[in-house]
C-alpha cells in the first residue's frame, strides 16, 4: 500500500489463501501479500497460468488447483489441506456472463462467486485463525435482494442482475459467518472488500459485446484504476483494523477509486434475516454446514 499512509504487519511465517490469484486484483493481492512476507497459495482453475502468476510474484508462494464451479474440486482442495491459514482471501469472481451453469448445476455466477466461496471457507474454517476476505462489489446495490424462489433466476436471467445477486451474496455471506463466529467465541474476523473499478480481465468475458467493448476499450482506459490500486482495499481489509463483518473500499471518485478505508453498504446487505435465510439455502445447496461449535 506504498500511496497510502497504512502501516502494514510483516506476515512472516504466516499462510494466505488467495482465489483466482493468476490475474488481476487476485494477482495484485497475492503480490502484496508475499511483499510483506506471507506464504501465498494461488487458489486457480488453471495450474498453467498459476504457475505463470506465481513467476511474477517474489516470495513464498505454491499453487494449487481450484475450481469454484465444481464442488468436487473444492472439497478436493479443502481435504487436501493441513495447517494454519492466517488469511483465507475469496477473490475469484466472474461477471455478466452468458447463462450457464456450474458442474452441480447451479447458476453459474451465484455458484462461483457465491457457493463456490461458502463451501470453501467452510470447509477450511478449522484451519482459519485471522481473517475471511470476501470481494464483493459496489454492484451488490444494484439488486434488492436475493430472489430466494428463484435463486438461479430460470424465470428472467439477465447477465447483470445475476451478478449483482452474486455480490449482494458475497457480502450477506460476510455477515452471517461474522455471527456464526462471534457466536460460537472464535476470533476469526469476516469482513468484505470491493475494488471499486479496476481494470482487469472481469469485465471481457460479459455476454453483451456492446458493454464489453465499452468497458474493455474505454471505461478500463478512461476510468478505471489499475489492478494494483484495486487490490489496496483487499490488503486494508485483511490488514487493518476492521469492525466484525466489515467492508472496505475505495474512498474517492464515489467509492470507484483512491485510497482504501471503510465502504457504504445498501440496506439489503445489512438485512441479518435474508443473511440467515441465503446460509440455510446454501447448506442445502452445497451439503456443506459452519463446522465450529461454541
Ligand atoms: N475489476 C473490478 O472493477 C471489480 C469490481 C468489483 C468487484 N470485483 C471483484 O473482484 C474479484 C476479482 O476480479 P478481477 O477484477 O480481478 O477479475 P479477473 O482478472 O477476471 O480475475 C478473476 C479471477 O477469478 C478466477 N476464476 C473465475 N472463475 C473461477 C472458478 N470457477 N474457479 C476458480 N477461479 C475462478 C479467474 O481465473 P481464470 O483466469 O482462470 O479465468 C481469475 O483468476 C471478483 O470477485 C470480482 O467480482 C472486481
Amino acid at each position: 500500500m506504498n500511496s497510502t499512509p497504512v502501516a502494514l504487519p510483516d506476515l512472516t511465517g504466516t499462510t494466505a489463501v488467495v482465489t483466482g490469484a493468476n490475474s488481476g486484483l487476485g494477482l495484485e493481492t497475492a503480490r502484496a501479500l508475499a511483499r510483506i512476507g506471507a506464504r501465498v497459495v494461488l487458489a486457480v482453475r488453471d495450474e498453467d497460468r498459476g504457475r505463470a502468476a506465481a513467476a511474477d510474484i517474489p516470495g513464498e508462494t505454491e499453487v494449487r488447483r481450484l475450481d469454484l464451479a465444481d464442488l468436487s474440486s473444492v472439497r478436493a482442495f479443502a481435504g487436501g489441506w493441513s495447517g494454519d491459514i492466517h488469511l483465507l482471501i475469496n477473490n475469484a469472481g466472474i461477471m455478466a456472463v452468458p447463462r450457464s451453469r456450474t458442474a452441480d448445476g447451479f447458476e453459474l455466477q451465484f455458484g462461483t462467486n457465491h457457493l463456490g466461496h461458502f463451501a470453501l471457507t467452510n470447509l477450511l474454517l478449522e484451519h482459519v485463525t485471522g481473517r475471511v476476505v470476501t470481494l464483493s462489489s459496489g454492484l451488490h446495490a444494484s439488486v434488492r435482494g436475493i430472489r430466494f424462489d428463484d435463486v438461479d433466476l430460470e424465470r428472467g436471467y439477465t447477465p447483470y442482475r445475476a451478478y449483482g445477486q452474486s455480490k449482494l451474496a458475497n457480502l450477506l455471506f460476510t455477515l452471517e459467518l461474522q455471527r456464526r463466529l462471534t457466536e460460537v467465541g472464535s476470533p476469526v474476523l469476516s469482513v468484505a472488500a470491493h475494488p471499486g473499478y479496476a481494470a482487469t480481465n472481469l469485465q471481457s468475458h460479459g455476454a453483451s459485446a456492446v458493454f464489453r467493448t465499452l468497458l474493455t476499450g474505454i471505461g478500463n482506459r478512461l476510468f478505471a484504476q489499475s489492478a494494483a490500486a484495486g487490490a489496496l482495499p483487499t490488503i486494508y481489509a485483511a490488514t487493518q483494523d476492521m469492525p466484525p463483518a466489515g467492508f472496505a473500499g475505495p474512498r474517492g471518485a464515489g467509492g470507484m477509486r483512491g485510497a482504501p478505508g471503510l465502504s457504504w453498504r445498501s440496506s439489503a446487505a445489512e438485512d441479518e434475516d435474508a443473511a440467515r435465510r441465503l446460509w440455510e439455502l446454501s447448506e442445502e445447496r452445497t451439503g456443506v454446514s459452519f463446522p465450529l461449535k461454541g
